[in-house]
């Protein structure tokens, strides 16, 4: 194991599984640019890193726009370090049925999802080729097997599929990995706007979501954080290419 101290970006930070999986990296020893839309929503992130000993930098940038990622990944790399650990967290929901389906909630997600993870993981890859050394992990769903009023999410998040795998074949060499954790129904500000928008109480929701799940509960945003400190880890640099399902049971 190497005592390098790595910087890590995860991208849609200031809350939810993004900032769950910021302080989790941040325990494991890296330094971490908790990057969000607006850089003021990344305080309690970067508070608590701080708080429990760790080092971490609040940046606002939009994963959808090539000027803001490459200005982003600038900052990241003169004010914290270079980085060679980038968590393509950052997503929204725009559901609907596909007969109501605007082409703007379409082109949306498709924008946060798929050119997010495309602008991010290009402006950090020459880091990681330059280091020889890269942990790419890129967040899918369930939902990438179909799921009804969710054609434009579930398209993006089979499209981060076959983008993982791509990204793994090319950068394998480089000593960069790239896998992609497929979370089910975990428990987010995401997860109640769907209860909320289906006109459920979020705990009624949750309960029938856990009802469905083998390991009966819904999933935390530590879930994640889990499998994601695993493959960004030194020792993970053998699995690349994967789709690790943290759904609570074999939902793939
Ligand atoms: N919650 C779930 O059940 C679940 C299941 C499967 C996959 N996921 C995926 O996990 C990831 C995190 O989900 P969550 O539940 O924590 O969501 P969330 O809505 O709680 O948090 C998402 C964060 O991303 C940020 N963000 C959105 N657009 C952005 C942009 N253009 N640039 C930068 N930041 C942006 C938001 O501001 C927000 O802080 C998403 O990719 C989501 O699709 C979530």
């Amino acid at each position: 194991m190497s005592s390098t101290v790595r910087t890590a970006i995860v991208t849609g930070a200031a809350r939810g599984i993004g900032a769950a999986v910021a302080k989790r990296l941040a325990q494991d020893g890296l330094q971490v640019a908790v990057l969000d839309l607006d850089a003021d929503a990344c305080a309690d992130t970067v508070s608590a890193i701080e708080a429990a000993g760790g080092k971490a930098l609040a940046v606002g940038a939009n994963v959808a726009d090539e000027e803001s990622v490459a200005a982003a990944v600038e900052k990241v790399a003169t004010e914290l370090g270079e980085p060679t650990v980038l968590i393509n967290n950052a997503g929204i929901t725009r559901d609907n049925l596909l007969f109501k389906m605007t082409v703007d909630e379409w082109d949306s997600v498709m924008a946060v999802h798929l050119r997010g993870a495309f602008l991010m993981s290009r402006a950090t890859q020459k880091y990681m080729v330059d280091n020889k050394f890269g942990r790419i992990v890129n967040l899918s769903s369930t939902s990438a097997q179909g799921n009804r009023g969710q054609v434009n999410y579930s398209a993006a998040k089979a499209g981060i599929q076959g983008f993982t795998k791509t990204l793994s074949i090319e950068l394998g060499k480089f000593g960069v990995t790239a896998n992609a954790i497929a979370p089910g129904f975990i428990e987010t500000e995401m997860t109640a706007a769907t209860a909320e928008r289906v006109g459920v109480p979020f705990e009624d929701y949750k309960k029938a979501a856990a009802a469905q799940i083998p390991v009966a509960r819904v999933g935390k945003p530590d879930d994640i954080a889990h499998t994601a400190s695993f493959l960004a880890s030194e020792g993970a640099g053998f699995v690349s290419g994967q789709v690790i399902y943290v759904a609570g049971g074999p939902k793939d």
